[in-house]
């Protein structure tokens, strides 16, 4: 915080800024005094149909009860209360389409979209508890259709639209989905590529194992031509679109699930990651309001995270419309028609809250300062990213090109798991560092320990150890979805005595005790933010005939962060063993779990590094493929099979 002003690398916040933050220093002081009684405050920020009478029960650890028996409607807290509160004329999105369309949204628009929606919902028979699955792009509906679950009490499971129909079936089968939502087909680059055809798609991979999805409604957005099946499917402008726009919101408990979200483990199973609803709205507004400085009278916020991942979840769609945000949706992709679109953007709606990833400030920064320098960025005054650590260089083009040199950097560490942001700066009080996410957010503690669970040295030297987070927090998951085992040994077991949360993450903590997240230390990649585990990439290459086995590890990667480097061994009955098959290995994993996870390398090799207990060596595949000289090879079994590997590596 303060200690760090005088750290030689240090930005602190403007005076001018300082004064007008919604929060002053005083905030870290007041949380770690009297932490629950802080969350509390935070939690009064909503409005709730009933009051909590205790702010957390932990005794069911690792499960925790925030705001118990506070009772609360989500869709309520996050569109009704601003109409009712006379907003209702305020813009709650500026949505631009990527052919060039645009709509926008008042908050009133949005009632009245999501009452017809519930209504709807509730005529196809769904009840609290049901199952929703979401496959959509980033349109307004998408939002619509997330908010009209979260109403009626229907978690929903978004699943990313350029997830594959596999990966769809398998997310639908976990949580028993009973409604797809869906689009006829989304605009990638000028053309409408289809979804509702991967829905039908996901419906029949299993044969004649029925799915548990009873109707498939279907939202039209690009306007082409869909196969449809009588009975089954719905469309969204003949059913959502011709439904009564009142709808009076109930109360649901503070611990009713709101959604389930797939995310990546270590095996090649994907963890439904669920989260409530109290305690989730509490936190997820709350760091929005602080961590952005947010205004809504006067900001018009951006996230550029698509709302199929969590960062859309938290701050697209609860936490920026719990606080009445203005803000700006957009559909496509950066450099469509041309690389200008989002600094057009942002000079079209006066964009002042920028929130991105630091794989696409690397993706500007190639393309050249002379594109955003074209256009007044002038009304940017915070600047967010996420989902990696980024890089010093990256972290002032970013402050320097697109915050005119002054926006405060806010980088914001969390995960699927913690539901918010957990570790930041505030812009209004912390002097910043190049690559640091710096400190907990008031409110949350979290340590640096070692193997034992011994904190880390402080102090006079920088120190490098496992990142745990030490208490329960508001939005933490409540769980795996169906899997409550796997939720304990996978974020519990590691430092079971302490009842401590391991994050899977490496941190250091410098001289003045400022964290810096370091990446993964499990076998999980981060390729441009998104999270795919080595088990998944290696399930998906062995399902192919020609594959016997395979091992894949994240290099580091100038663009991505990390790329996906693959070695495999094929089988004997491979009838093509150079670069057609390798090409073929890439598509298929595309196919089988989404483009995002294509391999950057495939190698081809005639043997793999074991240990005696047979556990691939991942370490050393990537100083291999990272071409380092290798690292401690003696716990191998057959130490020579690296002359091999790196001849079918320079292949
Ligand atoms: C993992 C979580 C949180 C939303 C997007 C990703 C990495 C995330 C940072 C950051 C360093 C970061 C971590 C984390 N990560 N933000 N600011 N600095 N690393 O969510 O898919 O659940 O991935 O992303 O490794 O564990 P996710």
């Amino acid at each position: 915080m303060t200690e760090t002003a005088d750290h030689p690398d240090a930005y602190p916040p403007s005076a001018e800024f300082a004064a007008a933050a919604n929060v002053d220093a005083g905030i870290y002081e007041r949380a770690a005094q009297d932490r629950e009684a802080f969350w509390a405050e935070q939690a009064d920020h909503l409005h709730w149909h009933e009051r909590w009478n205790q702010v957390l029960d932990w005794t069911d650890a690792p499960v925790a009860k925030w705001f118990v028996g506070g009772r609360l409607n989500i869709a309520y807290n996050c569109v009704d209360r601003h109409v009712l509160e006379g907003r209702g004329d305020k813009v709650a999105l500026h949505w631009e389409g990527e052919p060039g369309d645009s709509r926008t949204i008042t908050y009133s628009d949005l009632l009245a979209e999501v009452s017809r929606a519930a209504n709807y919902l509730t005529e196809l028979g769904l009840t609290a508890g049901d199952r929703v699955a979401i496959y959509m792009p980033m349109i307004p509906e998408t939002i619509v259709a997330m908010l009209a679950c979260a109403r009626l009490g229907l978690p929903h499971s978004l699943v990313f639209a350029g997830f594959s129909p596999t990966a769809l079936r398998q997310r639908i089968d976990d949580a028993e989905a009973r409604l797809v939502i869906t689009v006829d087909g989304q605009w990638r680059r000028g053309n409408p590529a289809p979804l509702k055809e991967a829905v039908d798609e996901a419906l029949l991979a299993k044969g004649d194992v029925p799915s548990s999805v009873e109707h498939v409604l279907v939202v039209r957005r690009v306007g082409t031509e869909v196969e449809w099946t009588e009975g089954r499917d719905l469309w969204w402008h003949e059913t959502v679109a011709q439904a009564d726009p009142v709808h009076e919101a109930q109360a649901f408990d503070a611990e009713h699930p709101l959604f389930i979200l797939y995310t990546s483990g270590t095996t090649g199973k994907p963890k439904g990651i669920l989260h409530t609803s109290g305690g989730y709205l509490t936190q997820t507004s709350y760091t929005h309001r602080v961590v952005f400085d947010h205004k809504p009278e006067t900001d018009v916020y951006w996230c550029t995270a698509d709302v199929g991942w969590v960062t859309g979840h938290s701050y697209i769609v609860y936490g920026p419309l719990a606080n009445g945000a203005t803000q700006v949706l957009y559909e496509g992709t950066p450099n469509f028609p041309d690389e200008h679109r989002h600094w057009q953007i942002i000079e079209k709606y006066g964009v002042t809250i920028y929130y991105t990833a630091p794989t696409l400030v690397r993706t500007f920064m190639k393309w050249g300062r002379q594109i955003p320098d074209a256009h007044d960025l002038s009304t940017i005054r915070v600047l967010g990213s996420v989902g990696e650590p980024i890089n010093p260089e990256a972290w002032r083009w970013y402050r320097d090109v697109i915050g005119s040199g002054t926006a405060p950097i806010v980088d914001t560490w969390w995960q699927t798991e913690t539901g918010a942001i957990m570790i930041s700066p505030l812009p209004g009080i912390t002097a910043t560092k190049p690559g640091a996410a710096m400190t907990p957010v008031p409110g949350v503690t979290a340590a640096v320990v070692d193997e034992e669970g011994k904190t880390v040295r402080r102090g006079e030297t920088e120190a490098n150890g496992y990142l745990v987070l030490d208490q329960p927090w508001p939005s933490m998951l409540r769980g795996i979805w169906g899997d409550m085992e796997r939720y304990r040994a996978t974020y519990w077991d590691r430092f079971r005595e302490q009842g401590w949360y391991f994050a899977g993450d490496g941190a250091k903590l410098d001289v003045n005790g400022d964290l810096w997240v370091l990446g993964r230390v499990d076998d999980v990649m981060n390729i441009s933010g998104h999270r795919i585990s080595t088990a998944e990439v290696e399930s998906a290459l062995v399902g192919h005939s020609g594959v016997a086995e395979a091992a894949v590890v994240g290099a580091s990667d100038e663009t991505t962060g990390q790329g996906i480097v693959a070695f495999v061994i094929l089988t004997a009955d491979a009838t093509d063993t150079g670069s057609a098959m390798v090409d073929e290995l890439k598509a298929e994993v595309a196919r089988a779990i989404s483009p995002i996870a294509r391999p950057r390398e495939i190698h081809v090799v005639p043997e793999l590094p074991k240990t005696r207990s047979g556990k691939i060596m991942r370490r050393l595949l990537r100083d291999v493929a990272e071409g380092r000289e290798l690292g401690d090879t003696s716990t191998l079994v057959d130490p020579q099979v690296f002359e091999a590997i790196r001849a079918g590596r320079s292949d």
